[in-house]
């Protein structure tokens, strides 16, 4: 077979790459070859790796505008007038997704939101639940086994997370909302967002507030009923995603309101909970909802690879007049997002397009280093929180599961709720089963003794007196 070579690109009617490796021939097996090798590298090495959770999202920029004075409370310049508009970045995602899955599957959804202040980059990854599973960090790795295929069968198991949640009581609440409609959202448009954890705002006179962030839909909340559901999945498995770019495409922009809840320093102390639990929310008739401003999302990204998969949040990423707070869950989410997104992207990820702050670096960076040393200064110094202030009632993780269902919920929702539920656990299999529903009926009993009784009834369990001695309690 002839070996032999071309001369200089120049005389290669097949490569016009200088990049040509020597030991390529002109032939093989008799076919030419005809073909560019970047073209292979792209498809090759084009694709980064996913996300380890929220693999699954569609994003686009849009601008934040100012429509309510909050100086009282933060110094941040994002915030300092009316009218104020700041470009911004929105990813929405599904948690557990993987990247082939179906976005109309029960999930909870990623909410995450980039602002390029004039002070340097506020990310705020929040998600559609103003609650979270667990409020212990340790747990999380743990939580996320039980949303992941096992590492043995490579299937998803639903005793796994049934048997984490009834070990773990403070799932309830999260439980409740991620069975009930809001599991399953109709598209991204048409579900609110929230920061989840508490927060804090520092103003001109170094005072500081604890706040919680909602993020409104203005398109109306929608649910899909799980025979919808089911449906699309089969049909449209990216329904979310499709939803989403449709209404960019035909201008039909998504639009939400930002609203903050704010408690003082000294309605924290006398808070029947602990304001930095984020598996508890604050009720809205005591800390009712002070409106801040507008999100528009309205570009859809040039390139999905350079903005969307490269996009990297991180909760560490604040400014001036923003700070964090004691919630152990989200001081370990300030070090895990880097670390996660140095093996994902590289370790220039922050100056990748779309994390890059546009304002000018020396600024950004003197200001957030002074910031920084502000906020954290006023932590060290601080003993008016100690874990201990709050233990009371550390274990009360029934009370707001059962406002939820009765109050938040409509019968039609309770309904469903029910159903959904018993549809879920009737998947627990193994020798474990009776002892995992039996755990986990305890828990929706202390919520609320109907919703324990329908779901006992609808997985036919007979309800013993020790069960209800435990219930309401
Ligand atoms: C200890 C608790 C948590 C840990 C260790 C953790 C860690 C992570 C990591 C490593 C990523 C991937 C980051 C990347 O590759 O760019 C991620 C993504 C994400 N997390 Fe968390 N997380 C925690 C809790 C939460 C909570 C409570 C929320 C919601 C309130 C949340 C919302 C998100 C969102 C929305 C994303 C996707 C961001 C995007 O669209 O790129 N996480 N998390």
């Amino acid at each position: 077979m002839s070996t032999k070579r071309m001369g200089n690109n120049a005389q290669n009617p097949f490569y016009d790459t200088p990049e040509k490796p020597p030991h390529i021939h002109e032939k093989t097996a008799g076919v030419p070859l005809r073909f560019q090798q970047q073209d292979f590298s792209q498809i090759l090495r084009g694709t980064l790796p996913e996300r380890a959770l929220f693999t699954k999202g569609t994003g686009a920029y849009g601008t934040f505008t100012v429509t309510n004075d909050i100086t009282k409370y933060t110094s941040a310049n994002i915030f300092s007038s009316v009218g104020k508009i700041c470009r911004i970045f929105a990813r929405f995602s599904d948690f557990k997704s993987e990247k082939g899955s179906a976005d109309t599957n029960r999930d909870s959804r990623g909410f995450a939101l980039k602002f390029y202040t004039e002070d340097g980059i506020w990310d705020l990854v929040g998600s559609n639940s103003p609650v979270f599973f667990i409020k212990e960090p340790a747990k999380f790795p743990e939580f996320v086994k039980t949303q992941q295929r096992s590492p043995v069968t490579n299937l998803k198991s639903a005793t796994n997370m049934w048997n984490f949640c009834c070990a773990h009581p403070e799932t309830l609440h999260q439980l409740l909302m991620y069975f009930s409609g809001r599991g399953t959202p109709k598209g991204f448009r048409h579900m609110h967002g929230y920061g989840s954890h508490t927060y804090s705002m520092i103003n001109a006179e170094n005072e500081r507030v604890w706040v919680k962030y909602h993020i409104k839909t203005q398109q109306g909340i929608k649910n899909l009923v799980p025979t919808q559901a089911a449906q699309l999945k089969s049909t449209h498995p990216d329904f979310a995603q499709e939803d989403f770019i449709n209404a960019l495409q035909n201008e039909d922009f998504p639009k939400w309101t930002l609203y903050i809840q704010v408690m003082t320093e000294e309605q924290a102390k006398e808070f029947r909970w602990n304001p930095f639990d984020v598996t508890k929310v604050w009720f809205y008739d005591e800390f009712p909802l002070i409106e801040v401003g507008e999100i528009e999302l309205n570009e859809i990204p040039g390139d999905y690879q350079l903005n969307i998969e490269e996009a990297a949040f991180s909760p560490a990423n604040f400014v001036e007049g923003l700070g964090l707070s004691p919630d152990p869950v989200l001081q370990a989410r300030i070090a895990t997002y880097a670390e996660a997104q140095q093996y994902r992207l590289g370790r220039h990820a922050n100056l990748l397009e779309v994390n890059r702050c546009p304002f000018s670096a020396e600024k950004v960076k003197s200001e957030k280093n002074s910031q920084k040393a502000r906020h954290f200064s006023k932590f060290e110094n601080e003993d008016s929180y100690p874990e201990s202030a709050y233990s009371e009632n550390e274990d009360d993780h029934f009370t707001q599961p059962g406002l939820f269902y009765t109050k938040a919920l409509q019968d039609y929702d309770r309904v469903e709720l029910v159903r959904n539920i018993i549809e879920a656990m009737n998947e627990i299999s193994g020798p474990q089963r009776a002892e995992i529903i039996n755990r986990q009926i305890c828990h929706f009993f202390r919520a609320n003794i109907e919703l324990g009784m329908k779901i006992a009834m609808g997985l036919q369990i007979n309800i013993d007196a020790n069960m209800m001695n435990h219930a309401g309690s």
